[in-house]
């Protein structure tokens, strides 16, 4: 006898509920995606370890919105970056606790992205076939050291100046490179008011738009390649497999290396 479906599913299940969920399915498949990505088979031997790439996220998704409060507030130009910070950290109704988040939450991002980084390296998972994640992976470290440089100078205070003194000097040191680097963060003779526009125009548009978009690519490839198990299991990156490592229909499946080159698998049946 077939067993009556549970009361909640049949709930769950109204068609006054899925009347939404079909129609945005049926014209976007973003439904199937979102369960494709819900339901994916992970590793049995997935650890806390594994959690250190989802905390990376959370970081600089905390820093996004904050700092999105934070512009509503700040001005940048020499003559009101400091009275607004001041006024952000002061007067501003839970400001403090806003720009404090920020400050110390750009710490916590970096420290948990070299986490994350080392737990990769230590697990291997930089091997095929996600060595494309990795280099993906070192431009997002890149990119994320730049957003905390652009950042400290921002409050204008004696602290920020100072700091940028240093690191425009050291990047005017690079071979080659070194003097026009320095000259166009400096944009112009001296630290002024050009210097903060590009910091800030740096910090807000160009450098978060590009971790965005590789964040986006990161995680495609996340999904699309699953995540590596520890060493100590069978399924260890670089281990022999006898099973393939992703085979969806439409795909180029990878397939270790030695193997081959990697196989078609448009429908087609193994020969
Ligand atoms: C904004 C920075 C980053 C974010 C938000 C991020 C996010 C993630 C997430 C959510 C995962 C899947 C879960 C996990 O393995 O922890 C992952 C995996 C991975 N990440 Fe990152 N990541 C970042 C930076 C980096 C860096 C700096 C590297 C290396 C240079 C890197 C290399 C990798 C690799 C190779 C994987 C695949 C791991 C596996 O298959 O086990 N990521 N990342």
């Amino acid at each position: 006898m077939a067993r009556a479906e549970p009361k909640r599913k049949k709930q769950a299940e109204h068609p006054l509920l899925m009347a939404p969920v079909d129609w945005l399915e049926e014209r976007s498949g973003l439904i199937g995606g979102l369960k494709y990505f819900l339901f994916r088979k992970v590793p049995r031997d997935t650890n806390w370890f594994h959690t250190l790439g989802s905390a990376t996220l959370t970081a600089f998704i905390v820093q996004t919105v904050t700092g999105v409060v934070l512009a509503f507030y700040y001005k940048p130009s020499p003559n009101e970056a400091y009275s607004s910070i001041q006024y952000i950290t002061n007067d501003l109704t839970l400001g403090w606790l806003v720009r404090g988040m920020h400050r110390w939450g750009a710490s916590v991002f970096i420290i948990l992205l070299f986490l994350h980084m080392g737990r990769v390296f230590l697990f291997g998972a930089y091997k095929y076939p996600r060595e494309l994640n990795w280099l993906l992976g070192v431009l997002l470290l890149v990119l994320a050291m730049l957003e905390g440089f652009t950042g400290y100078l921002l409050p204008w205070d004696q602290t920020a100046y100072w700091a940028t003194v240093v690191g425009i000097n050291l990047n005017a040191t690079a071979p080659f490179a070194g003097p026009f680097l320095s000259d166009f963060l400096r944009g112009g003779q001296e630290i002024g008011t050009e210097t903060l526009s590009r910091f800030y125009s740096l910090h807000m548009l160009l450098i978060p738009g590009g971790l965005i978009g590789l964040i986006v690519l990161h995680l495609y490839l996340v999904i699309r390649l699953g995540v590596t198990s520890p060493p100590w299991s069978k399924e260890a990156a670089g281990t022999e497999r006898e099973e393939v490592i992703t085979a969806k229909r439409g795909l180029v499946e990878p397939r270790p290396r030695g193997d081959g080159a990697a196989a078609d698998v448009r429908g087609r049946p193994e020969a």
